[in-house]
């Protein structure tokens, strides 16, 4: 699928179909160049999901965890690889353990060094700058 959106309020509206088939255990890997709307776009898809923390870029932290007690949908991380350099810092932030833990959604921004290591139903989404409030979004 791709789709342009035309503001923000329309990535909102795509994270929220996209939260709507959402189940745990979903693991999306979020291309695009920096300012093209990943963590705009997760900010949105952990509302709709029905958490209530405010959403923040996990680039300086590298790892942002939600949780909730209610719902089929426990827990997501959000993850930014942005910053590490080699499969070997993935694997010691904990990646594998987080993308295999029960009840959980895992999302991460600049996945591109751990995509050979990215289990096969990871649903790969790609974000492209097409205007200053549009994004075109490819995904399957
Ligand atoms: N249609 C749109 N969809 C999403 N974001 C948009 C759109 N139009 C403009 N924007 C703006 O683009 C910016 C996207 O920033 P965001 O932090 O989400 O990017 P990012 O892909 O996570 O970047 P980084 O690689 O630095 O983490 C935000 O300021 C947002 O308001
Ligand atoms: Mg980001």
């Amino acid at each position: 699928m791709e789709i342009t959106t035309h503001s923000t309020e329309e990535t909102k509206d795509l994270a929220k179909r996209l939260a709507q088939k959402a189940k745990p255990g979903d693991i999306y890997a979020l291309y695009g160049d920096l300012g093209s709307g990943k963590t705009t776009f997760t900010s949105f898809f952990v509302a709709a999901l029905g958490f209530k923390n405010r959403v923040q870029s996990p680039t300086f932290v590298i790892v942002r965890n939600y949780k909730r007690d209610t719902g089929e949908i426990k827990q997501v991380f959000h993850v930014d690889l942005y910053r590490l350099t080699s499969e070997a810092e993935v694997e010691d932030i904990g990646l594998d353990e987080m993308m295999s833990t029960a009840d959980t959604i895992t999302i991460i921004e600049w996945p591109e060094i751990y995509d050979k290591k990215l289990p096969e139903h990871t649903k790969k989404m790609y974000f492209e700058y097409a205007d200053k409030g549009a994004r075109k979004i490819k995904y399957v």
